[in-house]
């Protein structure tokens, strides 16, 4: 659900904003070769309720024109790339130039909400490469383990389960990512994953609505809305694991690759940070950074499999073969082409935003042909229309579940497997910031999808073919969550 706050706070500034003044934006001359400039309000309006045509125009208007475009975004403008150079000198750029963690801070206001150290510092970063996509076959049979021990949680000694999307696809991805974050144990207890689903929620709606309080007051209102005792709450979860783990690294002497996640996250920790409390809250953001994009993802790939019943079919034949032959094992799901191309293409055409690489100026970044973005501008790329560019793409707007599987782009020729980005695949970003998670999160969403159809006969509850939409705010993407979806047990027999 959008949180009807999300809603609100826009419109409420977007009314003070009008009653004040738009001028002192409308002077600004630096984006002048933009051709795809409207109105500062009515830009505003169109961007808060339809940004996926204002996205496609400005794509389309720019793209051979100038190559960028402007959206403005209350406090200042975005600035919108539409051409591979100017990404590419955008990508050159460095992060003191062109922030990410500047702009997520921007718009989110995460170090109020987590610690001042956890985007000046995201030392638990490196650990997505080291301890979780390194430690992959490790880590896989725990995730297939997990997605089935939920969904016989779900069903239970029943045929089947009717659920909406948040009581189903948000616990399993909070669990499965747990499982290698903190092990078994923690990620089933209920609380604790209630917790983590909790706060992940209220980090996105308070941290919206905190990025419109004036800078002078923002610490104060912080701490009137954020939420401590949910923080120290988290912290006296992890507390016991995070000593006997304490205990380990003691015993052993020192870490190594095979070691679990939270071990690493203790060796790595600098010694100011080295107690529960800290500790927990970098545990606390990964869960923010992996939860509600992998849940916009997941929730866009069950609807399309209960809409497409033969889409559904194909890919079940797919598990049903692959499984016989390698198990649930990383090989076996490596083997699965289907649904590989099946995943990246949700990803192309929906996904979770309409832009990515979104950098905050922190100095001037002046584009070879002399378009400067000033200090404190938000810049980023149009993913909406990278992805569905007639130039680049087959049938560019049609939803081509096996896409991937031939041709130039197909699955086997690594260009068209999940994780790989490129200029005309930003829905992990692209360059130095790209998502460390991708890895983890392919066999993630592959894992619960094949299981899935393996195991179940899935579809929407009213009996209906047709996909709910997405809904919008922005350029984020939330996926409709009217629809009751019912998980039957499948005989196999
Ligand atoms: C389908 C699911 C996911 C999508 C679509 C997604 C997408 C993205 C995107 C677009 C970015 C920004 C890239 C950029 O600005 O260039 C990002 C960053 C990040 N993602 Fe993901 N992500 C997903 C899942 C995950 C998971 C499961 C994890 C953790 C295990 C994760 C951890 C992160 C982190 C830590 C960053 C920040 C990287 C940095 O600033 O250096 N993501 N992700």
């Amino acid at each position: 659900m959008i949180p009807l706050l999300i809603i609100a706070t826009p419109l409420v500034a977007l009314f003070v904003f009008c009653l004040s003044s738009g001028k002192k934006i409308n002077s600004v001359t630096y984006a002048s070769g933009s051709s795809a400039n409207c109105g500062w309000r009515d830009g505003m309006l169109a961007y808060l309720m339809d940004a996926p045509r204002l996205l496609r125009v400005g794509y389309c208007t720019t793209k051979n024109k100038g190559g960028i475009f402007k959206i403005p975004i209350l406090r200042n403008w975005m600035l919108i790339m539409t051409n591979s150079q100017r990404l590419e000198e955008a990508l050159k750029s460095n992060d003191g130039t062109l922030s990410s963690r500047g702009a997520i801070e921007e718009m989110l206001q995460l170090s109020q909400f987590f610690s001042p150290t956890i985007l000046t510092n995201p030392y638990h970063f490196s650990l997505i490469t080291s301890h979780l996509t390194k430690r992959l076959p490790m880590v896989i049979p725990e995730l297939v383990d997990e997605v089935a021990n939920f969904f016989e949680e779900l069903i239970g000694d029943k045929s089947f389960f009717v659920g909406r999307a948040p009581e189903i696809f948000t616990p399993m991805i909070c669990r499965t990512i747990n499982r290698a974050f903190v092990g078994k144990e923690k990620c089933r207890d209920k609380e604790y994953i209630k917790l983590s689903i909790g706060y992940s929620a209220r980090v996105v709606s308070k941290g919206y609505m905190l990025s419109y309080v004036p800078l002078s007051l923002r610490a104060v209102v912080a701490s009137l809305i954020a939420p401590f005792s949910q923080r120290r709450a988290m912290a006296k979860h992890l507390q016991p694991l995070i000593s006997a783990r304490r205990e380990t690294i003691a015993e052993v002497g020192n870490v190594n690759a095979d070691s679990d996640f939270l071990c690493g996250l203790i060796e790595r920790a600098p010694p100011q940070e080295q107690d529960d409390y800290s500790l927990a809250m970098r545990i606390l953001h990964l869960n923010f950074a992996a939860l509600h994009s992998t849940y916009v993802v997941c929730t866009q790939m069950f609807y399309i499999i209960c809409s497409k019943r033969e889409w559904a079919e194909e890919l079940r034949q797919e598990t049903a073969t692959v499984i016989k032959n390698y198990g649930w094992t990383q090989n076996g799901l490596d083997q699965m082409v289907k649904i590989e191309s099946f995943v990246r293409e949700v990803l192309r055409l929906r996904g979770q935003a309409g832009i990515s690489l979104i950098r905050l100026a922190i100095k001037p970044f002046r584009f070879s042909d002399g378009v400067v973005i000033p200090p404190g501008t938000m810049l980023s790329a149009d993913a909406l229309g990278f992805q569905s560019d007639p130039e680049q793409w087959r049938d560019a707007d049609h939803f081509d579940p096996f896409r991937f599987c031939e041709g130039d782009d197909r699955t086997s020729n690594e260009k068209g497997r999940i994780v790989n980005t490129s200029y005309n695949f930003l829905a992990f970003g692209h360059g130095r910031n790209s998502c460390p998670g991708r890895w983890f999160v392919a066999y993630e969403l592959k894992t619960m999808l094949a299981y899935a159809l393996y195991n179940y006969d899935i579809s929407f509850e009213s009996g209906v073919l047709e996909e709910p939409q997405d809904r919008w705010l922005g350029a984020a993407c939330f996926p409709n969550e009217t629809a009751e979806l019912r998980f039957s047990r499948r005989n196999r027999d």
